[in-house]
C-alpha cells in the first residue's frame, strides 16, 4: 500500500477496547502505538491523519485510558495504546494497565507493528527499554520514533538518536525516525516506515 492508495483523512474512532471482548474483529492490519505517558502519541495520530483533535491529547498524562482503534480508510487501523511510566496512578491501576497492553500485544493476530515512541531530547527510560525489549521478543517489528525533535536544535540530533538506540539495543533491522508533531517532520518516512510493513 502506498500513501497514494490510502485516504489517510478519511479516519475515525472507531471504538475504545479495555480486553479482547471488545475488540473490533481482527480483518485488517493494525499499528499499534506504544510509549511513556505524555511522550506524543496520540499527537503522532493526529500529524498522520492530518487532523487537528482526532485523537484526543493534553498536556496532563493519562489522557488515554483505553485501548483506542481508529479506522483509517477501512483499509488499516491505528490503535492508540495508553502510555505508560505515569507516577499518579495506583498499583492496581497500574496492574490493569499492564495486563490490557500485553493481551493485546501479544494475542492480537493482525498487529503488523508497534510505532514505539521515544522522546528525542531524553535518554530513554527503563520503562521505554523494557518496551523494546519486549517487542523484541515477542518478534513484534518496531517503528522507533524518536518525538519533539523541534525542541532541540538540528544539529544535536545525531547525538540524540545514538544516545537512544546504545540504551535500547535498538536493531538495525528495526527503522528509527526523527519525527515532530510540531514542524511535521518525519511525516513521510512515518507513513513509508508504517505502509512498508503491511
Ligand atoms: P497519553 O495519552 O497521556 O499517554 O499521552 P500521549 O503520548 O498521547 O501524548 P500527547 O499526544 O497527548 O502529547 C502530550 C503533550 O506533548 C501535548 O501537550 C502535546 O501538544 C505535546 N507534544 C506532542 N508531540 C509533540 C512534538 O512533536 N513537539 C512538541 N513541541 N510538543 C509535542
Ligand atoms: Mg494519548
Amino acid at each position: 500500500m502506498s500513501q497514494e492508495t490510502l485516504n489517510t483523512h478519511k479516519a475515525s474512532l472507531l471504538l475504545s477496547a479495555a480486553n479482547k471482548s471488545h475488540y473490533p474483529p481482527d480483518d485488517l492490519p493494525e499499528i499499534a502505538l506504544a510509549g511513556r505517558s505524555n511522550v506524543g502519541k496520540s499527537s503522532f495520530i493526529n500529524t498522520l491523519l492530518g487532523r487537528k483533535n482526532l485523537a484526543r491529547t493534553s498536556s496532563k498524562p493519562g489522557k488515554t485510558q483505553l485501548l483506542n482503534f481508529y479506522n483509517i480508510d477501512d483499509k488499516i487501523r491505528f490503535v492508540d495504546v495508553p502510555g505508560y511510566g505515569y507516577a499518579k496512578v495506583s498499583k492496581t491501576e497500574r496492574a490493569r494497565w499492564g495486563r490490557m497492553i500485553e493481551e493485546y500485544l501479544t494475542s492480537r493476530e493482525n498487529l503488523y507493528a508497534v510505532v514505539s515512541l521515544v522522546d528525542l531530547r531524553h535518554d530513554p527510560s527503563a520503562d521505554d527499554v523494557q518496551m523494546y525489549q519486549f517487542l523484541k521478543y515477542y518478534e513484534i517489528p518496531v517503528i522507533v520514533v524518536a518525538t519533539k525533535a523541534d525542541k532541540i536544535p538540528r544539529g544535536k540530533w545525531n547525538k540524540h538518536e545514538a544516545a537512544i538506540k546504545k540504551k535500547l539495543a535498538f536493531e538495525p533491522t528495526d527503522t528509527f525516525i526523527i519525527f515532530s508533531s510540531e514542524t511535521r517532520q518525519g511525516y513521510d518516512e512515518a507513513w513509508d516506515a508504517i505502509l512498508g510493513r503491511l
